[in-house]
Protein backbone atom coordinates (compact mmCIF):
# COMPACT_ATOMS: atom_id res chain seq x y z
CA UNK A 1 0.00 0.00 0.00
CA UNK A 2 0.97 3.73 -0.51
CA UNK A 3 0.36 6.50 1.71
CA UNK A 4 0.79 10.02 0.99
CA UNK A 5 2.36 11.07 4.13
CA UNK A 6 2.87 14.83 5.31
CA UNK A 7 3.67 15.18 1.72
CA UNK A 8 5.61 12.02 0.96
CA UNK A 9 4.89 9.02 -0.29
CA UNK A 10 5.67 6.05 2.17
CA UNK A 11 5.19 2.21 0.91
CA UNK A 12 3.43 0.32 3.75
CA UNK A 13 4.27 -3.21 3.31
CA UNK A 14 1.81 -5.74 2.98
CA UNK A 15 1.01 -9.52 2.25
CA UNK A 16 -2.02 -11.43 1.79
CA UNK A 17 -5.82 -11.09 1.87
CA UNK A 18 -8.95 -11.24 4.25
CA UNK A 19 -9.66 -8.69 7.00
CA UNK A 20 -6.28 -6.20 7.41
CA UNK A 21 -3.97 -6.89 10.35
CA UNK A 22 -1.60 -4.16 11.08
CA UNK A 23 1.71 -4.95 13.11
CA UNK A 24 3.27 -2.05 14.83
CA UNK A 25 7.27 -2.51 15.73
CA UNK A 26 8.70 -1.50 18.59
CA UNK A 27 11.97 0.61 19.21
CA UNK A 28 14.86 0.33 18.10
CA UNK A 29 13.15 -1.54 15.17
CA UNK A 30 11.52 -1.72 11.94
CA UNK A 31 8.59 -3.85 10.87
CA UNK A 32 11.20 -6.66 9.70
CA UNK A 33 10.99 -7.50 13.51
CA UNK A 34 7.02 -9.10 12.77
CA UNK A 35 8.58 -11.09 9.33
CA UNK A 36 8.01 -14.44 10.53
CA UNK A 37 4.82 -13.63 12.12
CA UNK A 38 3.45 -11.82 9.43
CA UNK A 39 4.11 -14.38 6.92
CA UNK A 40 1.90 -17.12 8.85
CA UNK A 41 -0.34 -14.62 9.65
CA UNK A 42 -0.79 -13.63 5.76
CA UNK A 43 -2.77 -17.05 5.16
CA UNK A 44 -5.77 -15.24 6.93
CA UNK A 45 -5.19 -11.98 6.58
CA UNK A 46 -3.99 -8.81 4.54
CA UNK A 47 -1.52 -7.80 6.96
CA UNK A 48 0.69 -4.78 7.17
CA UNK A 49 4.08 -4.00 8.81
CA UNK A 50 4.54 -0.42 8.61
CA UNK A 51 7.98 1.10 9.24
CA UNK A 52 7.36 4.11 11.78
CA UNK A 53 8.47 7.59 10.32
CA UNK A 54 12.36 7.96 10.42
CA UNK A 55 13.25 4.26 9.04
CA UNK A 56 13.25 1.75 6.28
CA UNK A 57 10.62 2.29 3.61
CA UNK A 58 9.46 5.55 5.58
CA UNK A 59 12.11 8.06 4.94
CA UNK A 60 9.55 11.30 6.79
CA UNK A 61 11.67 12.51 9.62
CA UNK A 62 10.92 11.30 13.28
CA UNK A 63 9.28 13.99 15.58
CA UNK A 64 10.38 12.51 18.46
CA UNK A 65 6.95 12.06 20.55
CA UNK A 66 4.01 8.57 20.67
CA UNK A 67 1.23 11.12 19.56
CA UNK A 68 3.38 11.46 16.12
CA UNK A 69 3.80 7.57 15.45
CA UNK A 70 -0.11 7.67 16.10
CA UNK A 71 -0.76 10.21 13.88
CA UNK A 72 1.09 8.21 11.17
CA UNK A 73 -0.72 4.97 12.00
CA UNK A 74 -3.86 6.89 12.18
CA UNK A 75 -3.35 7.89 8.55
CA UNK A 76 -3.14 3.98 7.32
CA UNK A 77 -6.01 3.25 9.35
CA UNK A 78 -7.84 5.33 7.70
CA UNK A 79 -7.52 3.90 4.36
CA UNK A 80 -7.54 0.60 4.66
CA UNK A 81 -11.56 -1.23 5.49
CA UNK A 82 -13.00 -1.48 8.94
CA UNK A 83 -12.46 -3.45 10.86
CA UNK A 84 -8.77 -3.83 11.49
CA UNK A 85 -6.76 -5.53 14.31
CA UNK A 86 -3.95 -3.52 15.14
CA UNK A 87 -1.22 -5.26 17.48
CA UNK A 88 1.40 -3.43 18.60
CA UNK A 89 4.39 -4.34 20.20
CA UNK A 90 6.31 -2.31 23.08
CA UNK A 91 6.71 0.83 22.06
CA UNK A 92 4.12 -0.36 19.21
CA UNK A 93 1.91 -1.26 21.90
CA UNK A 94 2.49 2.63 23.38
CA UNK A 95 1.51 4.20 20.31
CA UNK A 96 -1.80 1.54 20.11
CA UNK A 97 -2.70 2.63 23.84
CA UNK A 98 -2.22 6.27 22.69
CA UNK A 99 -4.46 5.72 19.50
CA UNK A 100 -7.38 4.02 21.47
CA UNK A 101 -7.26 7.05 23.65
CA UNK A 102 -8.73 8.66 20.33
CA UNK A 103 -11.49 6.04 20.02
CA UNK A 104 -10.79 3.34 18.24
CA UNK A 105 -10.93 4.36 14.45
CA UNK A 106 -11.64 1.62 12.78
CA UNK A 107 -9.75 -0.91 14.88
CA UNK A 108 -12.35 -3.84 15.65
CA UNK A 109 -9.76 -5.69 18.06
CA UNK A 110 -6.47 -5.23 20.08
CA UNK A 111 -3.13 -7.40 20.71
CA UNK A 112 -0.78 -6.18 23.18
CA UNK A 113 2.02 -7.76 22.84
CA UNK A 114 5.12 -7.16 25.82
CA UNK A 115 4.01 -3.80 26.23
CA UNK A 116 3.40 -1.95 29.52
CA UNK A 117 0.70 0.89 30.37
CA UNK A 118 2.70 3.12 32.89
CA UNK A 119 4.79 5.81 32.13
CA UNK A 120 8.75 5.87 32.18
CA UNK A 121 9.52 6.49 36.12
CA UNK A 122 12.66 8.44 36.92
CA UNK A 123 15.06 5.63 37.03
CA UNK A 124 13.81 4.72 33.73
CA UNK A 125 14.13 8.28 32.27
CA UNK A 126 17.69 8.81 33.32
CA UNK A 127 17.90 5.50 30.92
CA UNK A 128 16.88 6.89 28.21
CA UNK A 129 18.69 10.19 28.59
CA UNK A 130 22.28 7.96 29.03
CA UNK A 131 21.13 6.38 25.82
CA UNK A 132 20.58 9.10 24.12
CA UNK A 133 23.87 10.13 24.95
CA UNK A 134 25.60 6.96 23.64
CA UNK A 135 23.88 6.72 20.65
CA UNK A 136 24.73 10.84 19.63
CA UNK A 137 28.16 9.75 20.16
CA UNK A 138 28.45 6.34 18.84
CA UNK A 139 25.61 5.13 16.25
CA UNK A 140 23.03 2.59 16.60
CA UNK A 141 26.27 0.22 17.23
CA UNK A 142 26.42 1.87 20.89
CA UNK A 143 23.15 0.44 21.80
CA UNK A 144 23.54 -2.75 20.22
CA UNK A 145 25.06 -5.34 22.33
CA UNK A 146 23.38 -3.82 25.22
CA UNK A 147 19.50 -4.23 23.77
CA UNK A 148 19.88 -7.28 22.34
CA UNK A 149 20.81 -8.74 25.84
CA UNK A 150 17.34 -6.96 27.21
CA UNK A 151 15.40 -8.11 24.50
CA UNK A 152 16.23 -11.69 24.47
CA UNK A 153 15.94 -14.76 26.79
CA UNK A 154 19.25 -16.00 27.46
CA UNK A 155 17.92 -19.18 25.39
CA UNK A 156 17.72 -17.14 22.44
CA UNK A 157 20.80 -15.31 22.37
CA UNK A 158 22.49 -19.02 21.90
CA UNK A 159 20.56 -18.87 18.43
CA UNK A 160 23.30 -17.44 16.28
CA UNK A 161 21.06 -16.46 13.21
CA UNK A 162 18.43 -15.02 15.09
CA UNK A 163 20.89 -12.78 17.28
CA UNK A 164 22.39 -11.54 13.51
CA UNK A 165 18.78 -11.09 12.20
CA UNK A 166 18.48 -8.45 15.32
CA UNK A 167 21.53 -6.90 14.93
CA UNK A 168 21.04 -6.25 10.88
CA UNK A 169 17.69 -4.53 11.88
CA UNK A 170 19.38 -2.55 14.80
CA UNK A 171 22.41 -1.43 13.08
CA UNK A 172 20.54 -0.21 10.01
CA UNK A 173 18.59 2.24 12.42
CA UNK A 174 19.55 5.92 12.01
CA UNK A 175 21.17 7.66 15.04
CA UNK A 176 18.43 11.00 15.16
CA UNK A 177 15.78 7.67 14.47
CA UNK A 178 16.88 6.25 17.74
CA UNK A 179 16.48 9.25 19.40
CA UNK A 180 13.41 10.00 18.64
CA UNK A 181 11.86 6.85 19.76
CA UNK A 182 13.71 7.47 23.21
CA UNK A 183 12.79 10.86 23.57
CA UNK A 184 9.04 9.60 22.62
CA UNK A 185 9.21 6.70 25.10
CA UNK A 186 10.96 8.94 27.95
CA UNK A 187 8.08 11.52 27.77
CA UNK A 188 4.90 9.28 27.16
CA UNK A 189 1.97 10.00 29.25
CA UNK A 190 1.15 6.36 31.77
CA UNK A 191 -1.86 5.25 29.95
CA UNK A 192 -3.51 2.80 32.96
CA UNK A 193 -6.53 4.82 33.56
CA UNK A 194 -7.75 4.31 29.57
CA UNK A 195 -7.60 0.44 30.11
CA UNK A 196 -10.85 -0.21 31.89
CA UNK A 197 -12.50 2.33 28.91
CA UNK A 198 -11.10 -0.04 26.12
CA UNK A 199 -14.31 -1.76 24.69
CA UNK A 200 -12.35 -3.96 21.80
CA UNK A 201 -11.63 -7.36 22.26
CA UNK A 202 -8.24 -6.89 23.65
CA UNK A 203 -5.90 -10.06 23.81
CA UNK A 204 -2.42 -8.99 25.91
CA UNK A 205 0.94 -11.22 25.43
CA UNK A 206 3.87 -11.37 26.87
CA UNK A 207 7.01 -13.64 27.08
CA UNK A 208 7.79 -15.71 29.81
CA UNK A 209 11.30 -14.69 30.69
CA UNK A 210 10.31 -10.61 29.53
CA UNK A 211 12.64 -8.49 31.63
CA UNK A 212 11.88 -5.37 30.11
CA UNK A 213 7.83 -6.03 30.28
CA UNK A 214 7.41 -8.27 32.70
CA UNK A 215 4.50 -10.51 32.28
CA UNK A 216 3.00 -9.84 35.74
CA UNK A 217 2.76 -6.43 33.89
CA UNK A 218 1.04 -8.15 31.07
CA UNK A 219 -1.12 -9.75 33.28
CA UNK A 220 -2.42 -7.17 35.19
CA UNK A 221 -2.86 -5.09 31.73
CA UNK A 222 -5.55 -8.05 30.69
CA UNK A 223 -7.28 -7.80 34.13
CA UNK A 224 -8.15 -4.32 33.74
CA UNK A 225 -9.00 -4.27 30.35
CA UNK A 226 -12.65 -5.49 30.20
CA UNK A 227 -12.83 -8.79 28.54
CA UNK A 228 -9.38 -9.28 27.85
CA UNK A 229 -7.19 -12.45 27.39
CA UNK A 230 -3.30 -12.94 28.79
CA UNK A 231 -1.35 -15.87 26.77
CA UNK A 232 2.38 -16.28 28.20
CA UNK A 233 4.62 -17.08 25.17
CA UNK A 234 6.79 -19.67 26.54
CA UNK A 235 10.63 -19.76 26.27
CA UNK A 236 10.92 -15.75 24.88
CA UNK A 237 12.11 -13.34 26.23
CA UNK A 238 10.54 -9.14 25.07
CA UNK A 239 11.14 -9.89 21.48
CA UNK A 240 8.36 -12.79 21.36
CA UNK A 241 7.44 -12.16 18.00
CA UNK A 242 11.32 -12.85 16.47
CA UNK A 243 11.79 -15.46 19.08
CA UNK A 244 8.76 -17.55 19.21
CA UNK A 245 7.01 -16.40 15.88
CA UNK A 246 5.39 -19.79 15.31
CA UNK A 247 3.18 -19.51 19.05
CA UNK A 248 2.72 -15.49 18.40
CA UNK A 249 1.33 -16.09 14.85
CA UNK A 250 -1.16 -19.09 16.40
CA UNK A 251 -2.31 -16.66 19.30
CA UNK A 252 -2.75 -13.66 17.07
CA UNK A 253 -4.21 -16.16 14.38
CA UNK A 254 -7.06 -17.00 16.16
CA UNK A 255 -7.54 -14.49 18.30
CA UNK A 256 -7.79 -12.20 15.06
CA UNK A 257 -9.69 -14.89 13.31
CA UNK A 258 -13.17 -14.62 16.02
CA UNK A 259 -12.52 -10.83 16.66
CA UNK A 260 -12.95 -9.58 13.06
CA UNK A 261 -15.52 -12.10 11.68
C1 LIG B 1 10.67 -1.73 22.84
O1 LIG B 1 10.90 -2.95 22.77
O2 LIG B 1 9.95 -1.15 22.01
C2 LIG B 1 11.31 -0.94 23.96
O3 LIG B 1 12.38 -1.67 24.50
C3 LIG B 1 10.32 -0.58 25.02
C4 LIG B 1 10.89 0.26 26.11
O4 LIG B 1 12.11 0.43 26.18
O5 LIG B 1 10.11 0.78 26.93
Amino acid sequence: MRLDWKGQPVQIRELGQGPAVVLVHGYPLDGAMWSGVARTLSSRFRVLKPDLPGRGENPRPPEGTIDSYADFLQAILGEIPPPAGLAGFSMGGYVSLTLMKRGPGGVGALALVDTRAGADDEAGKAGREAAIAAVRSGGAAAIADGMIAWLLAPGSGQNASLVERLRRIILRQKPETIESDLTAMRDRPDSTGLLSRIALPTIVLAGDQDVISPPAEGQAMAAAIPGARFVSIPASGHLTPMERPGAVAAALSDFFAAALS
